[in-house]
């Protein structure tokens, strides 16, 4: 059976839509408006894995942190591709921490200005980062000695620095001591929730299996994150958030599905 005329208006109404889109799409690199940075994935000087560099970027990107701090910062790669997000998200500010500055090679370009380099050495001089932020971190990327004591030492020191809603990023997470600090540190709090591996890339070409991201949360409030993606963005939150974030109730007052027994079916059944 055919399409009703409703049906097919809704069709034609969505293939003019995709249609714009798809032109939009190929001008958006023309205009300036794509992530234009996110070639800072590939180009930075980092040992990092491709799936980790785009993977990094694409986090900051999403979670748009205002205070971050990286604990190994060696030739500032990782620091670059930080920054690049940050650049694009228009907000953010990295403070690396690393006793070997000598290594470091990333100008304040390279790093849009948003990158504050500390010489010093986790965990003894956390603190003296932190001067560099005037407030509590949405962000930590841990990347130094991939040493259990090491690893569990600064996430001792990073715990009181984090802000509810934050993130700790660990690479190198396919190292034994890496794993065993973070799920320890997991285990001897209740407020943390763990994210897991989030990149499947162990390098198994080295004496030791490294690469890999594992993501913590301080807290596990989804509501919580919900209304402070809002206020970050600079939106104000819904009056009446049932109305905005309930798609099940959209659907049905925009005709898409209805109500049926227990759950929808979607409107087009009717006319096929
Ligand atoms: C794997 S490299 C960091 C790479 C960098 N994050 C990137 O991807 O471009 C590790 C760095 O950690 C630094 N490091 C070692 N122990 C440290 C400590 N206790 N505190 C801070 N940095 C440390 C080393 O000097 C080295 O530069």
């Amino acid at each position: 059976m055919g399409l009703g005329i409703k049906t097919k208006a809704v069709s034609l109404m969505e293939s003019a839509r995709w249609r714009v889109g798809a032109i939009g799409q190929k001008l958006r690199p023309a205009l300036g408006l794509a992530g234009a940075r996110v070639n800072a994935s590939f180009q930075s000087p980092t040992d990092m894995c491709d799936t980790d560099r785009i993977y990094i970027y694409a986090l900051v990107r999403g979670l748009r942190p205002k205070r971050a701090l990286e604990i190994g910062t060696r030739w500032g790669g990782s620091a670059r591709i930080i920054t690049a997000a940050m650049q694009d998200n228009g907000v953010g500010k990295l403070v690396g921490l690393d006793p070997a500055t000598g290594s470091f090679r990333a100008s304040n370009r390279a790093t849009h200005g948003r990158f504050t380099l500390v010489e010093g050495r986790s965990p003894e001089d956390v603190g003296k980062a932190m001067a560099h932020h005037d407030g509590l971190l949405d962000f930590a990327f841990v990347d130094a000695l991939h040493t259990y004591h090491s690893c569990a030492a600064d996430l001792h020191v990073l715990a009181p620095h984090m802000a509810p809603g934050g993130h700790i990023l660990f690479h190198d997470a396919f190292h034994p001591g890496i794993r065993a600090a973070a799920d320890e540190f997991v285990a001897s709090r209740d407020d943390v929730t763990d994210l897991g591996m989030v990149t499947r890339s162990p390098s198994v070409n080295t004496p030791v299996c490294n690469q890999g991201f594992r993501l913590l949360r301080i807290g596990d409030n989804t509501d919580e994150m919900v209304r402070e993606s809002y206020q970050r963005m600079g939106v104000a939150y819904p009056d009446r958030p049932e109305r905005y974030h309930n798609f099940d109730k959209f659907a049905i007052r925009i005709g898409l599905v209805e109500e049926s027994g227990d759950g929808y079916r979607w409107k087009d059944e009717e006319n096929s």
